[in-house]
């Protein structure tokens, strides 16, 4: 147990008390508390048996109303993925990983049965699209949990809906289907390192959300962070100059002060989802 408090030491930077009863699942959640990105990996192949393993474990994960509607696709054809990884040049360790899979959110099937069943799909709105994309984002999370349990690397890769029309047109996504990230997977190369988390009092409220001091604990945490792995570059440095100190906030300000995908509403609603 004492590993494990070890373990949020480091990621939250606070200790926090053992539970009373905690018998099962300890290797499980040590894994969770240990979860680092990978984007490097041995050219050491995965085999497509264990990706359908991961898929399976993926896809038993909770799903809403038991609707079904995160979908996997899996890019195997070698072409196809050096077509996917040409239009992200700046992630050039995707075009490494070993294996290349898409997670979606799929509202298609749910439409067809209402229609194979005869029933009205009253159910034009935002929500129609929301539920997708959390289960195409459980069903990723769920299948990096497994693949790291297995002691597979991932690193997902929300990028790809940079380009979204034309991921979806060389993987022939129709309709209502959409992707909610990429994830390279492979055998790491690196152990990687655990990234740092914002403190637990930021992120976990109770009975009332609770933003109390969140200024000094954003502080904080950005000198906590910067004590132990500092910002080798400061983004957009031409526009917003050299920052004396350049924190975790300073770089995700820097971040979105540029659009980012701005245009992925407008492909959303091209797949057909009216979004109000
Ligand atoms: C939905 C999602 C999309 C992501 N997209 C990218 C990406 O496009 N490129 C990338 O290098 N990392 C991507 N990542 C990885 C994050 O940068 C990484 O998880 C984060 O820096 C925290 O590091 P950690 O996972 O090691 O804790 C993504 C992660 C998630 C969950």
């Amino acid at each position: 147990m004492q590993d494990l408090l070890d373990l949020i030491e480091k990621r939250f930077g606070e200790r926090l008390e053992a539970p009373q009863d905690i018998a099962k699942g300890v290797e499980t959640i040590r894994g969770l508390l240990d979860h680092r990105v990978i984007r490097r990996f041995s050219d050491k192949p995965v085999d497509m048996a264990m990706l359908r393993l991961l898929c399976a474990a993926a896809l038993s994960s909770p799903t809403k109303s038991d609707l079904q509607q995160g979908d996997v696709l899996i890019v195997a054809d070698a072409e196809k993925r050096a077509k996917i990884a040409g239009l992200l040049p700046d992630q050039p360790w995707m075009a490494k990983a070993p294996a290349l899979l898409l997670f979606l959110g799929n509202n298609r099937r749910q439409r067809q049965i209402a229609e194979w069943r005869a029933k009205p799909w009253p159910n034009d709105h935002l929500d129609s699209f929301f539920n997708a994309a959390v289960d195409g984002a459980i069903v990723m999370t769920t299948f990096v949990v497994a693949a790291e349990a297995a002691g597979l690397g991932c690193c997902p890769i929300s990028t790809i809906r940079n380009h979204a029309r034309t991921v979806s047109d060389l993987c022939g996504l129709p309709a209502y289907v959409f992707p909610v990230a990429g994830l390279g997977v492979g055998w790491p190369a690196d152990p990687g390192y655990m990234s740092a988390r914002l403190p637990m009092a930021a992120r976990v409220h109770v009975d009332r959300f609770d933003e109390t001091a969140i200024r000094d604990k954003v502080d904080a945490y950005d000198r906590r962070r910067d004590g132990i792995f500092p910002y080798r570059q400061q983004r957009d440095e031409a526009r917003f100059g050299r920052a004396e100190f350049y924190g975790w906030s300073e770089d995700k300000a820097r971040q979105y002060a540029t659009p980012d995908r701005a245009d992925f509403g407008a492909y959303v609603r091209g797949q057909g989802f009216r979004l109000d």
